[in-house]
């Protein structure tokens, strides 16, 4: 029996359109770079993810023929293939626009919310907030490049003297932007506080073109909060979906009115056993283990915050193990009892 048949998504009627394409439901998988691996993305859209986005692929040369830059670009079957990427030069970005449609991307993300010195150092990411004429050259370049759908992801603005993500996002939507992502804080905030979803109704009325917002929703009460404050289209999920990546779909369900029962044990230990094994047969053994370690944990620990037993030394041995048979071991008995009560 296939245990993810029961998981579809026509529950999630009424579709929404970007570009061309028709998104099922209100919750989308969130890019995280080490994270949104295909396997991840797989299981997220399995589930009823409306979008699952791939981690960013640099535009730049270095990361063209690396192994791990193209299975970002791969769809390798999990439709709508939503492709992102970053970087600071406009023939450059339409070159990488280019090289995901090759791939078979059916959209294109512009990674404008990138807080990390790694990315603004080299002004992409969230430093294009500070230069919206080269951020809008890039939107130009990327959309004039292929004949896929373009959206971007940005933040509120650099600082809060500086709120300018509905200023970006017109520009973006007179490029041709089909749409356009809200992370509710700051660059100069990276992770700090909370995201502040109500100041990202100012972009959702400054364009036509669907606004997402981001940050800090971890179950349905917040994506309901989420849409009421900030009058967005849909939300966009990323680190509460570690470890869990059912629950994208599961408040896309909860937001269509159609509540789901709990993901069943068997079909958690299933995701979690095929996430593992996807990662082995796409990194090779040795760097599929160690690629695997976050998101072993993340299921451990979401297993444990499930009411499931955790054995405390396995899920240490988990994150050290260089051996797949103790991981298998450990995953065959996650999910397998709840957790005892202390007395
Ligand atoms: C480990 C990690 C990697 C991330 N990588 C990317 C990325 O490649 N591109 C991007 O636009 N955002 C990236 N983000 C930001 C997320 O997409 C998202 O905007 C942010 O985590 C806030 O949403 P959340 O509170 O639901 O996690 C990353 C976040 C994390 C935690």
């Amino acid at each position: 029996m296939n245990l993810f048949a029961q998981q579809t998504c026509s529950d999630l009627a009424d579709p929404w359109h970007v570009g061309g394409l028709a998104l099922q439901g209100r919750a989308l998988l969130a890019p995280m770079a080490g994270i949104t691996d295909l396997a991840m993305r797989r299981l997220a859209r399995r589930f009823g993810a409306a979008l699952a986005f791939s981690e960013m692929v640099a535009s730049d040369e270095r990361g063209r023929d690396r192994r791990e830059s193209l299975l970002r670009l791969q769809g390798d079957g999990v439709t709508p293939h939503a492709v992102q990427i970053a970087g600071c030069d406009p023939a450059q970005m339409a070159e990488a626009a280019r090289r995901a449609e090759q791939a078979g991307a059916e959209l294109i993300d512009i990674n404008m919310g990138c807080p990390a010195r790694r990315v603004t150092g080299g002004a992409a990411g969230s430093a294009l907030m500070r230069d919206l004429d080269l951020a809008q050259a890039l939107i130009a370049a990327t959309v004039r490049a292929t004949k896929i759908p373009v959206s971007v992801k940005m933040r509120l603005g650099w600082d809060h003297d500086a709120l300018n993500a509905p200023e970006l996002a017109r520009r973006a939507e007179g490029e041709g932007a089909v749409m356009v992502t809200v992370h509710g804080r700051t660059r100069n905030q990276f992770y700090k506080g909370e995201a502040d979803w109500a100041a990202i109704r100012a972009t959702v009325e400054a364009v036509k073109i669907p606004v997402v917002a981001n940050g800090d929703c971890r179950n349905a009460a917040d994506a309901r909060k989420m849409l009421a404050l900030s009058g967005a289209k849909a939300v966009m999920i990323g680190r509460a979906a570690l470890g869990q990546p059912w629950l994208v779909g599961d408040i896309a369900h909860e937001l269509a009115g159609a509540p789901r029962a709990k993901i069943a044990a068997e079909l958690r230990r299933a995701a979690a056993s095929e996430h593992f094994e996807t990662l082995l047969q796409n990194f090779g053994e040795s760097h599929g283990l160690r690629h695997s370690r976050k998101h072993l944990a993340a299921y451990a620990d979401q297993a444990a915050r499930d009411g499931f037993a955790v054995d405390p030394h396995a899920r240490r041995r988990l994150v050290e193990s260089e051996d797949p048979r103790e991981v298998r071991s450990f995953l065959h008995n996650l999910y397998a009892a709840p957790r005892k009560e202390a007395a």
